[in-house]
């Protein structure tokens, strides 16, 4: 027997999203439905509103959440009703290539919910990244269901499920920060103060925030940067040599992800080191570098998917930190607001007023 909740939906291109009622049919195999108890506003959701993504509408937005498992379909073991869970939106597969190579943060074929939730007239819905959880509940393949304590506030923990475990991650796992190393993260929203707080974690003895927004740069000192350059009075990479001993940072992290940010990115790094471009470009964008620098500056450029995460092991481990008192997720949740608010919430992130706005339910 399927059930009707609300959810939040966004009906064509560019058209403010709506709440509406949706249909959540019974988990079939392998599958979850999860009473979502919060859900960040991402940059993605609204990329998905813009047409930025495909254009399979309606959406049904949301995927920065946390839950309660309600039921589970034939064959799922690993979770059950009543778990605290953080959605993920890379429930790997164990077998395509990257998985058989021991990469599963990698992984080519991840799982989502095999049937789909509708309007109440059987119009399909595409949840934004597989989880769509801007919805009193929602369908998902049970892998994406990722157990941590209990005693987590869902509003904090919930960010681990996207943006915030692409700023962690990009620092801890891609761009493999480790004590005494210096690293830079250009662009200062959720994403890249998350990558302060990993660089910080990770043991970054300096920390280099860069935006064009001060009230962004004062959040990143909060976080732990040690040094802070507003980009639009001052030139990052001078800012950033100037900062390490004129040698550049070991590791630097885009997190805006336009060719004039990964540009600085690659000429404010020590030789030998490390570019992570973890914002997301737009088809259009294009870069020209010449060869010989990237031969000369030697080093890795790489870029980051969700912060090369794998959430059964990075989940519960960050939410043990957060607990712990040694990261501080709380700090990220700048606002809470209710379903019929993602709207006017979209505005407050193009206004730069929040690094996350969170539905509590
Ligand atoms: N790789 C992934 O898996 C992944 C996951 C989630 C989000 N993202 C992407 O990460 C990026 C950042 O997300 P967010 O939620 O932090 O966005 P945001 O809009 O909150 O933050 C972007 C920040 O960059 C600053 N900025 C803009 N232009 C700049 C410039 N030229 N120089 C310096 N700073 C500049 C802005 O002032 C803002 O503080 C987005 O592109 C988002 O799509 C990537
Ligand atoms: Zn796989
Ligand atoms: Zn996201």
């Amino acid at each position: 027997m399927s059930q009707e909740v609300r959810g939040v939906i966004s009906r064509s291109k560019g058209a403010p999203v709506e709440v509406t009622t949706i249909v959540v049919p019974d988990p079939g195999p392998g599958e979850a439905i999860v009473r979502i108890q919060s859900c960040g506003v991402c940059h993605t959701d609204l990329h998905y509103r813009e047409g930025g993504i495909n254009d399979d509408y309606p959406f049904l937005l949301g995927h920065e959440a946390a839950g309660i498992v309600e039921q589970v379909g034939e064959g799922v073991t690993d979770v059950a009703p009543g778990d605290f869970v953080v959605l993920n939106w890379r429930a790997v597969c164990g077998v395509c290539r990257a998985c058989r190579r021991g990469r599963p943060w990698y992984c080519f074929n991840t799982h989502n919910a095999t049937q789909r939730m509708t309007l109440t007239d059987g119009t399909e819905l595409a949840p934004a990244l597989g989880i769509g959880a801007f919805a009193e509940k929602t369908l998902v393949h049970a892998g994406q269901c990722t157990k941590v304590d209990p005693a987590a506030r869902p509003a904090a923990v919930g960010l681990l499920g996207c943006g915030i475990m692409a700023g962690l991650g990009a620092a801890m796992n891609t761009g493999n920060v480790t004590r005494g190393d210096s690293v830079a993260v250009i662009g200062c929203g959720g994403v890249g103060d998350a990558a302060v707080a990993g660089a910080a974690l990770a043991g970054a003895t300096t920390i280099v925030a860069v935006d064009t927004d001060s009230r962004k740069l004062d959040w990143a000192r909060t976080f732990g940067a040690t040094h802070t350059v507003n980009a639009s009075e001052t030139d990052p990479v001078e800012a950033i040599r100037a900062a390490t001993g004129g040698f550049g940072a070991d590791v630097v992290i885009d997190a805006v992800g336009r060719p004039e940010t990964w540009k600085q990115a690659f000429y404010a790094r020590d030789l030998a080191g490390t570019v992570v471009l973890v914002g997301v470009p737009t088809p259009q964008m294009q870069i020209e570098v010449p060869l010989l620098d990237v031969f000369g500056r030697g080093g890795a450029l790489k870029s980051s998917w969700y912060g090369d995460c794998l959430p059964s092991r990075d989940f519960p481990m960050l939410t043990e930190l957060y607990l712990q008192g040694r990261l501080d997720l709380d700090a990220f949740v700048t606002e809470e607001i209710t379903l019929d608010q993602v709207e006017n919430a979209f505005d407050r992130m193009h206004g730069g007023d929040v690094l996350r706005s969170v539905v509590v339910f």
